[in-house]
């Protein structure tokens, strides 16, 4: 389906931006940079907007999420905004009984344990989310107003790591719960898997038919996983997930072409159609980076534990990459941070292109200053790789034969 005329990709807007042009495969004027968890603790002025408002509170305040999300745009000077939500709000919106606890994270009131409680569940209708999903859509229109030619990501939970919280009833580290029923009810299991893909991926189509320019599913806790488990009980209901929001498209030179041309064949020439990016997102997923990318992702995020250069071999040196600074070094002394950090850009160089990010959030404790610096620092270094033309590198720097 085609997106509204008015969506910032389609009039152009964001079409162009860093971000976009890295998450297509191609090296933009200097490297993009956004950094998971930009909104949030680390920023003194979102704790002081925050005070007496509870985390999903917030989330549903079209008001609030839109400044939170642009808090950090305004500071940092980062290429793209992500949303404030959190991947629980579906849940939530659908009737789910979930808070988010300080310093713990999401707390189910009751876990999903049985086949009884799975029918339970899935008793609750994902259809409610159309009217339910409006505070989110608001807050969505508001920020893209805002960011003009900087695009939004949106976000979803992957519906692994849903399924691992609704099982688990709150974060776990092994999620043995999770990992036991998928093979003790496989029937179970996959009703689950089936709803929550739906549920999920209904919250990440919503965001971008509302405005946002590309779609990033996280399945933060799919490193638990074999690979055979993966795919087995996770990758079908991940590629479900990601059809939501497969499908979208915009025509690319199609604004304007009306006044450009009055040929209608040249028109059609001069426009290309092009899909919204998606990024899919996992932590301790070395091992599951290929099967990862093959359920409908544009682009895979590593985290920092694999170096992007084995990353981009494992992936067959065709596949956009983002990732991968170690968030434990933001509190290094700066020399240390950006001997990192270019050790991180130079590998990213392998890859077809490269979306500079932290390979898990922003830890709270992080001095903001470090962060606006980091972005002025690789979008400095970043402007030598491209021409002195600025136009894209033909073909990636090395591309090594797949694995
Ligand atoms: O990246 C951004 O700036 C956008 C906002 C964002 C939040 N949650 C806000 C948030 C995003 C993208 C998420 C996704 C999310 N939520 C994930 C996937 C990404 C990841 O980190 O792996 C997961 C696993 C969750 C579940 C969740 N929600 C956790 C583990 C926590 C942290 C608990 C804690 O307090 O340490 C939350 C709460 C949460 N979500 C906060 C924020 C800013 C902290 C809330 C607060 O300020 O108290």
């Amino acid at each position: 389906m085609n997106l509204d005329a008015q969506h910032p990709l389609a009039t152009g807007l964001t079409a162009d931006s860093r971000l976009i042009r890295a998450y297509q495969g191609t090296r933009p004027d200097a490297t993009p940079v956004w950094f998971m968890r930009q909104a949030g603790r680390s920023l003194p002025e979102y704790r002081s907007l925050r005070v007496g408002t509870r985390m999903l509170d917030a989330c549903l305040d079209p008001e609030m999420a839109s400044e939170i999300t642009l808090q950090p745009v305004r500071r940092h000077n980062v290429d793209a905004g992500i949303l404030f939500s959190d991947i629980v709000i579906p849940l939530k919106l659908v009737g789910v009984d979930v808070e988010i606890v300080a310093g713990t994270g999401p707390v189910l009131g009751t876990a999903v344990r049985t086949a009884k409680d799975v029918a339970q569940l899935i008793e609750l209708d994902p259809a409610v989310l159309d009217e339910t999903l409006a505070p989110i859509t608001a807050a969505v229109a508001r920020t893209v107003a805002e960011l003009g030619s900087t695009p939004l990501i949106g976000f979803a939970g992957a519906p692994f790591t849903l399924a691992a919280y609704l099982v688990e009833g709150g974060p776990s580290k092994d999620h043995i719960h999770a990992r036991t029923l998928m093979h003790a009810d496989p029937d179970a299991w996959a009703a689950l898997m089936d709803w929550t893909a739906e549920v999920t991926g209904r919250f990440l189509r919503a965001q971008v038919l509302a405005g946002a320019s590309a779609a990033q599913l996280f399945d933060s806790w799919a490193g638990a996983l074999s690979l055979a488990d993966y795919t087995r009980f996770v990758a079908p209901a991940s590629t479900a997930a990601i059809a939501h929001v497969r499908d979208l498209t915009y025509d690319e030179g199609a604004a304007g072409t009306d006044v450009a041309h009055t040929d209608a064949d040249d028109a059609d020439a001069a426009s290309v159609r092009r899909n919204v990016p998606v990024v899919h997102f996992g932590v301790g997923t070395g091992e599951l980076l290929k099967e990862m990318h093959a359920v409908g992702a544009d682009v895979v995020g590593v985290d920092y534990r694999v170096p992007l250069d084995e990353a981009n071999r494992r992936l067959g040196g065709l596949v956009p990459v983002q990732g991968n600074v170690d968030p434990a070094l933001l509190a290094a002394p700066w020399p240390v941070l950006e001997a990192h950090v270019l050790d991180v850009l130079e590998r990213g160089r392998t890859a077809p292109s490269h979306v500079l990010n932290l390979g898990h959030g922003v830890p709270p404790m992080t001095d903001p200053n470090v962060l606006t610096r980091l972005v002025a620092f690789v979008h400095e270094v970043t402007a030598v790789f491209a021409d002195a033309t600025g136009s894209v590198p033909e073909a990636p720097v090395s591309a090594p034969s797949a694995s």
